[in-house]
């Protein structure tokens, strides 16, 4: 699959545009390339956050600096934490001193100052264009200047669909090149796949040292162009959103549509369990910005959709949406 890519990234590279871009760099140097992190931050401790955090410090050994608006949310969610890797203790897979060590290097903050010195930082904050565009304007002040010439800290977006080139387009030119789009899948620490997004302003160090960290925590990566959407929404999304159509087109219960996703298809999880388990919001989210950016009627969100999130019926995380929880 790889020399595939990389033909096509040599006959690409003299072209201009998006498509071009997640091959500009040869595939065969990658896996020399070194993160070379020592202070790893997430910004956002929802369901993607705590699990980023959780495979930095107990997987790679990385103190982790983890910052929510919500000091309730970062005790709950590090209690939370604490009870998954409890059960990797309880099946062999690891000790309860690795345990407790894994624990003591998440270091917990309401403030974005605490981020001063981390060297890679991921944000996993709600998928709201305006709160991560104004987030990555402050994490500009607030991060190391990069030298000239040289990448900063390294400032990844875990965003399911936001272009990462406008993302990089709200912090200043030098911090730019070293934005990038870092989409873990849910739940974090059991989903192997890290979808890799470089905006066009990025480096191709921060790509390459980008890989080498999801490499360290366990992950196989995917390189997607900077399309909307990118590779696993541009195909996951559409789905989720049809099957909704037809529940509210009263073709079917939800028992039953995932009943056929499950058992005809061979999907681990149907799909509107799916969608709750992702978050009502954020598949709303994920239409639009897929709708918007094509402009083409076919990414319509379902209006039951849209319903369920004025309800507040947001899926797990808030106890209903297209099933009790
Ligand atoms: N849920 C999924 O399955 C999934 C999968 C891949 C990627 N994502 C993406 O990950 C991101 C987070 O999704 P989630 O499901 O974890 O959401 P979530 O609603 O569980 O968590 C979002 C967290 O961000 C915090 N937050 C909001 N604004 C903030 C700010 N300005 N500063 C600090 N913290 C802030 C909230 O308090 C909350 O704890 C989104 O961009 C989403 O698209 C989600």
């Amino acid at each position: 699959m790889l020399p595939a890519v990389a033909r096509l990234s040599v006959r690409s590279r003299a072209l201009p545009g998006v498509a071009s871009r997640a091959f500009a760099t040869a595939s065969s140097a990658d896996a020399s390339t070194e993160h070379g992190v020592k202070k790893f931050g997430v910004v956002g401790a929802g369901q993607m956050g705590i699990g980023i955090a959780q495979v930095a410090t107990s997987v790679v050994g990385l103190p982790v600096v983890l910052v929510d608006t919500s000091a309730e949310r970062l005790e709950k969610q590090i209690a939370f934490m604490g009870s998954v890797l409890a059960k990797d203790v309880a099946k062999g897979r690891m000790t309860e001193e690795q345990r407790a060590a894994a624990l003591d290097r998440i270091v917990p903050a309401t403030s974005l100052s605490a981020l001063a010195e981390c060297d890679f930082v991921v944000e996993a904050v709600s998928e709201d264009p305006a709160i991560k565009l104004e987030l990555f304007r402050q994490l500009d002040g607030v991060l190391a200047a990069p030298a000239p010439g040289a990448v900063g800290p390294i400032l990844a977006s875990n965003t399911s669909s936001i272009p990462l080139t406008r993302i990089a387009g709200s912090v200043s030119a030098a911090r730019a090149t070293s934005v990038i789009g870092m989409h873990f899948m849910n739940p974090v620490p059991v989903m192997e796949l890290v979808e890799v997004i470089p905006a066009l302003q990025t480096a191709d160090e921060v790509l390459l040292r980008t890989e080498a960290l999801a490499r360290a925590m366990g992950k196989t990566t995917a390189r997607s162009a900077d399309a909307p959407g990118f590779i696993a929404n541009r195909l996951l999304m559409p789905m989720l959103n049809e099957a909704i159509m037809c529940l509210g087109e009263g073709i079917a219960t939800p028992e039953d549509i995932d009943t056929v996703m499950r058992l005809g298809m061979r999907h681990p999880m149907g799909p509107l369990k799916l969608a709750d388990f992702i978050g009502l919001d954020t598949c709303l989210a994920i239409m639009r910005v897929l709708y918007n950016e094509f402009g083409d009627p076919k990414f319509r969100p379902a209006p039951l959709l849209v319903r369920y999130v004025e309800a507040g019926w947001l899926g797990k995380k808030a106890g209903r949406g297209f099933y009790q929880y």
